[in-house]
This record gives C-alpha cells, structure tokens and sequence, in this order.
C-alpha cells in the first residue's frame, strides 16, 4: 500500500468510525456490532502509530483521557451564559405569559418550543472550522473552567460538525451551549462499583456528572459514562437558524446530540397541557429532569424581549413538584395494625411536597428509627416518589437544639393500654390484646377489602365500632336494616346497598375467605394453597402445625401461626358466627387436580412471561394439578422464568432448581401457545 493509499484508508476509516459513533451515542441506534466497530479502531489505530504526523485532535482515536493536568484554567465565555427565571405551576406560567405579551405587538401570539429540563452541569463547546477546539464549564456564567480534555472522552460529543461530508457546511467559529449528564442506569452502576472498591457514592446522577468532567485526570472521566444534549447556539459566524426548533434540527444535523423528547407548541394552552402530560411521564425517564423549559421559538422575539438579571425573558423553566422536602417533627404517632403491630409515624409541620400538603409520613418501624437516629423535635428531610406515601428519610443533625427528644418503642398500645410486646427476631412491636378496638377496625377493613363489601371502608369501620354495632366482622352479617338507618349520613337506598353488598360478601370462594381473616403471613398466594389442600374451614382448624407445613408453599412459621389463630377459643367462636350467618366455609367444585401432569410439582413465578399473567399461569398450573407459591425453598421443583426476573432466581440457582420457559412449560402440558394473529387458510 502506498503512502497515499494508507492516507486514504485512514480518512476512510476516521469517517467510519464517525458515523459508526454517530449512530451509536448520538442516536441510539447502532449499525454494527462493538466487535466490529473495535477492529475498524483498531486499524486506525495501527495507521495513526505507524504515522504520529498524521493524527490529528479530532481523530476518534483521541478520545481516550490524555495529560493529567494539575488546575484547571479559566475560560472567559464569548457571550454571558445566562440562566433561567421558573415557574412551580401552571398559574406562574401563564403570569409570565401576561407579563411578555404585554411587551409584544398585541396580535402576536408566540409558538413555544418544550424541552426537557435536564438535571446535570452546562457546558459550552468551542468549534473552529468545524473542529471541536475548547470546552467550559459554566463557572458564573461569564467566566468557566476549561475541561476540554475531558470532555473529549465523552462519546456523544462530537469531536467535528458535521460528522460527515453531506452536512451543513460548519462556521468558521461556532460555540454551543448543553447539558452534561448520566444516565440513570449508568448512574447506578457507577455507585455500585464505587460501593464495591470501597469508595465515596454520588447523592444524584448530578453530582456524579459534574465530578466526572471536574477530573484532572481524563482517564477518570472516560471510564465514567457522561452524556450531553445541546440546545443552543452561544456564538457562531455562520448563518444562524432564526428558529429555536431550526436550532435544535440544524444542531442536530452538524451531528450534535439534541434530546429527542422536545416538542413545538402553537400555543400556550397546548404548551401547558403538553407539559402537564409530560411531567406525569417524568418517573419513565430515562435520565433526572427537573422540569421542561418553555422557549419561545422565534429568535427575534427572544432576543427583542431582553434579559432580566441573568434571565432571558423569552424563556421560563416550569419546575416539577420537589420530590423532596424538609419539615420539623412535631410529634410521633403510632397506628395499631390488623395483627396488632404498632407502626410509628411522623406528625409533621405541614409542608407542601409534590403538589399536596404533607402532615404525616412513616417512620417504618423502631429500629429504623434508632438506625437513624430520628428524634422529635428534629428537622427531617422526607420524601415521596410518585405514589409512594411520603417517608421520613432522615434527620438534618447540624440543625439540633439539644432539645431534641429521643424515640423510644412504646410499653403500651396506644388504643388500649395492653402492654406491648417485641418478640424475639422480629422488627414489629404487637399489641397482643386480641380485642384492641384498633385492631378490630383495622380487621375489619381487611375483610371488607378481601371480601369485596362495596363501599365498606375505614371511616365506616371506624364509625360502627365506635357505636358499638361492630366487635369483628362476624357482626357485620347481624347489622338490621334499623342498626344502619339510624347512622349519620344514612338514608333508605344506602342503607338498603350496604346491606345487600354484605349480603353478596358471603358467597365468595373459600380462598377469599381464608386471605380475609387475617391470619399472619396468609396472603392470597397461601390462602389458595390451603384451600386446594384442605377444602374446608373445618378441616383446616382441624390440622396440625406438623401437617400444615408438609403442605407446599407453607414454612414453619406460616404452619404455626395457622395453628395458634385456630386454637384461640376466640377464632372458634368468630368461625362458628360466620356459620350461623350463612358464610360458605367450604370449596366450591372439585378440588384441583390431584391428577394431571404437573400433579405434585411446586413453581414458583419470576419475572414477565410472554403471553400468560401471574393469574394465567397459576390457573394453569393448578387446574394441571400443580401448586405454586411465592417464596423459593428446596420443596420448590420449578421457576417459571419470564423476563426481567427478580431475586428468586438466583436464590433458585443457588438450589439447583430447575428454571422453565413457558413455552416449555406449555410443551410438558403438550399445549401450544394461543396464536397471536389467526392465519389465513386456517379459517
Ligand atoms: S436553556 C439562557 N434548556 O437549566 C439559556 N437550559 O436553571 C438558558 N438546562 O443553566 C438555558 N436543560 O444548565 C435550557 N433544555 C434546556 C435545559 C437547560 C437543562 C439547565 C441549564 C441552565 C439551567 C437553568
């Protein structure tokens, strides 16, 4: 091969790379595999060695960390890097709307562009010629730190524009303005192998973004996995799109990385509603933002609409609700349980959280409490993810008075002053008065809940108990027409539903009924177990610890319980009532096979399953003659594997057993899987 030759191949090979990067980093869509990307490296690599005059700095072999340096230099920017004025609500934007629309000639009406506001560090890139030469921090928006040896290392950062030779031709001098940051998942693995060698972990993938490109090694920051996403011209001497949307495609079409989740707006109303749709999608994202930006999309406008501060006009961050929030604890609550635990929670100075007023939040349990050291009187931080009641994570320790008061676990149950009790191994506190009014609202709830009693929740509970017509569920099915028409809130028609929803309660299968009479550690899975192997209420009262756990899916501690709740003269009469009240006790049709293929085997079920639901696949199992039960033990003779499996299968690996697909579970029942479409030709 001649020198020529070599030179070409190695343009050739630069440009490869390029777009192979390209269509890997900056668009998620990779064209080859990481084997083949590597050998093309790999020769360039071998050219470049045999020809040092020929590298050049933006070759896709420089990436890799270079010099140490010892301080980082400081850069002046060619434009201030402003930031931005926010909303926390709907009503805050369109306040700000008001304000510039009186600014603008009063028949316009502006587009906006949304973006999603990431959470990481701003960065501004140099290019000249098309060559990325410097790349700054922000610092205080007129002067930053250059980190440009870092962020080389970055894989979506484009090291030319346009990445290849059809692209827009590049301005002789171009700076671009984005966002640096991490991944969640890739966030998580870096504190994992941090966690692992035994060093410091990053509070938010943030952090971790920001001390990744704040490394003076290079090499650091390339074994860290940073991302960017460019939104905006700072300076450039080139045409310049007069659109921040013909911004964001023309960036896009240099090669930049530009965040694909944007959206143009024509109007307010539907920039509002979009935003709103999108922060109900925030949980499914895939990197940490803190709310959308609303730009106004012609340039001029912005530009004409000034800056306030460091806050262009034009612009307005729309904050998500703080996931996250602190408060002082004023006091400790404690709420009795169904099986009598005693469960502390937090009474706190309301404060506002993700767009609703928080008073209360757990506590978890007492030893958490010591772990953490929560005491009253302390300020806390608490927080609440999506749905998830709110929680007290813990307590802000620089901010004590001294006159803070430790957490102790109570001696007395709260609603009926029986002594409590913590049994050996176990976190709980228990009230073990088996008549605490407490518990029996908390019982009955549950049996409402399981049994279906439509419109029979816990104020009503609370209210009956409190009137003395309800001392457990049992008495639920003795309530006269009089007993509920004389109740507050309570005419004719709803007194005439609620008796026929109790009515209708006590015709439910016998699996129901075991889950609905709360005995510890008798969930739905175990309940059906038990009911396929005994059949009756009787029969299971009448079964010994020993033979209850020879049953499949019951342990040790499950058999116990059993049996001390049927021992109890108290659970003799309770049966007895909910006989005299017309209740069925016993299993409805024939009991599962005790033939079939499957007869005697035991599954366990982890992860999502092609076609088959948990309910599907339990259905079939047992109707072949199968079991199955929710925790892996050596009694176990199958996990039904689908995707995404939990934890259960390395416990199951770690036994020996046997992990089966279900289409080979369906092959052993000599079933196919139902067709996804119906052929033609079969019809
Ligand atoms: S526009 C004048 N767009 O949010 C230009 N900023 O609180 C203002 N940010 O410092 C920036 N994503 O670091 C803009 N799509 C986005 C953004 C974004 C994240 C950051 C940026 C800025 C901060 C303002």
């Amino acid at each position: 091969m001649t020198t020529d030759d070599q030179r070409a191949q190695l343009e050739k090979l630069r440009a490869t790379l390029r777009h192979h990067s390209h269509q890997y980093y900056v668009l998620d869509s990779p064209e080859i595999s990481d084997a083949e990307y590597d050998a093309l490296f790999e020769r360039l690599r071998q050219l470049e060695a045999a020809h040092p005059g020929w590298i050049t700095p933006d070759s896709p072999t420089q990436r890799v960390g270079g010099q140490v340096q010892t301080q980082f230099v400081k850069v002046r920017h060619p434009a201030p890097i402003l930031s931005l004025a926010s909303a926390l609500n709907a009503a805050e934007v369109r306040a700000w709307h008001e304000r510039i629309a009186r600014l603008l000639p009063s028949a316009y009406r502006p587009q906006f562009v949304i973006e999603p506001k990431i959470d990481g560090l701003t960065v501004v890139l140099h290019y000249e010629d098309g060559r990325f030469v410097l790349g700054a921090t922000r610092g205080d928006g007129d002067v930053g730190e250059d980190i440009t040896p870092n962020l080389r290392t970055v894989s979506s950062l484009p090291l030319r524009v346009p990445w290849r030779a059809d692209g827009p031709p590049p301005p002789h001098y171009l700076v671009v303005r984005g966002e640096a940051y991490m991944r969640l998942i890739d966030f998580q693995e870096l504190n994992r192998s941090q966690t692992e060698k035994g060093e410091r972990t990053f509070a938010n993938p943030r952090n971790a973004a920001a001390g990744a490109l704040r490394q003076l090694d290079p090499a650091i920051t390339a074994s860290r996995r940073v991302r960017l996403f460019i939104y905006s011209i700072v300076s450039s001497d080139g045409p310049t799109p007069d659109t921040q949307w013909a911004v964001l495609n023309y960036l896009r079409q240099l090669g930049f990385p530009v965040n694909p989740d944007v959206s143009l707006q024509h109007d307010l109303d539907s920039a509002l509603a979009y935003c709103e749709s999108w922060m109900a999608g925030r949980d499914a994202l895939t990197y940490e933002a803190d709310g959308v930006v609303l730009k106004i999309n012609d340039l001029a406008v912005q530009a004409d609409l000034g800056v306030v501060g460091k806050d262009p006009r034009g612009m307005l961050a729309f904050k998500f609700a703080a996931r996250e929030a602190t408060t002082r604890l004023k006091e400790l609550g404690i709420n009795v349980g169904r099986t009598g635990t005693l469960n502390p929670f937090a009474i706190l100075e309301p404060v506002e959280l993700g767009g609703v007023t928080i008073e209360r939040a757990t506590l978890h349990n007492f030893e958490d409490i010591a772990r953490k050291d929560i005491r009253v009187g302390d300020m806390v931080l608490i927080k609440r993810a999506g749905d998830v009641i709110p929680q007290v994570e813990r307590p802000l320790v620089e901010l004590r008075s001294g006159n803070e008061v430790r957490i102790t676990p109570p001696e007395l149950c709260p609603a009926c002053g029986t002594p409590a009790v913590k049994s050996e191994g176990e976190v709980a506190v228990y009230c073990v008065n088996p008549a605490c009014p407490a518990q029996t609202v908390q019982r009955i709830i549950h049996w409402a809940a399981v049994m279906d009693i439509e419109g029979f929740g816990e104020r009503l509970a609370q209210l009956f108990v409190d009137r003395g017509l309800l001392r457990d569920f049992a008495d639920l099915y003795f309530l006269t027409h009089d007993d509920i028409i004389a109740l507050p809130g309570f005419a004719e028609k709803s007194t005439q539903n609620l008796l026929d929803s109790i009515a209708a309660s006590k015709d439910r299968p016998l699996p129901r009924l075991l889950a609905a009479l709360g005995i510890r550690g008798v969930g739905s899975i175990v309940a059906d177990v038990l009911a396929q192997h005994v059949g009756s209420v009787d029969e299971l009262g009448q079964t010994s610890a020993d033979a209850l756990q020879r049953i499949p899916g019951v342990g040790p501690v499950n058999a116990a319980g059993i049996a001390a709740f049927f021992a109890s003269e108290q659970t003799r009469q309770l049966i007895g009532k909910l006989k005299r009240a017309g209740i069925r006790t016993r299993l409805e049709g024939p009991r599962a096979a005790s033939t079939g293929a499957l007869a005697g085997k035991t599954f366990v079920l982890t992860g999502t399953l092609p076609t088959l639901s948990r309910e599907a696949a339990t259905q079939l199992i047992s109707s072949n003659g199968g079991r199955v039960v929710d925790t892996i033990s050596r009694k176990v003779d199958f996990l039904l594997l689908g995707e995404n499996p939990g934890s259960k299968l390395a416990k199951a690996q770690e036994l020996g057993i046997a992990s089966l697909s279900e289409d080979q579970l369906r092959s052993l029942l000599d079933e196919s899987p139902p067709p996804s479409t119906i052929q033609p030709g079969l019809l």
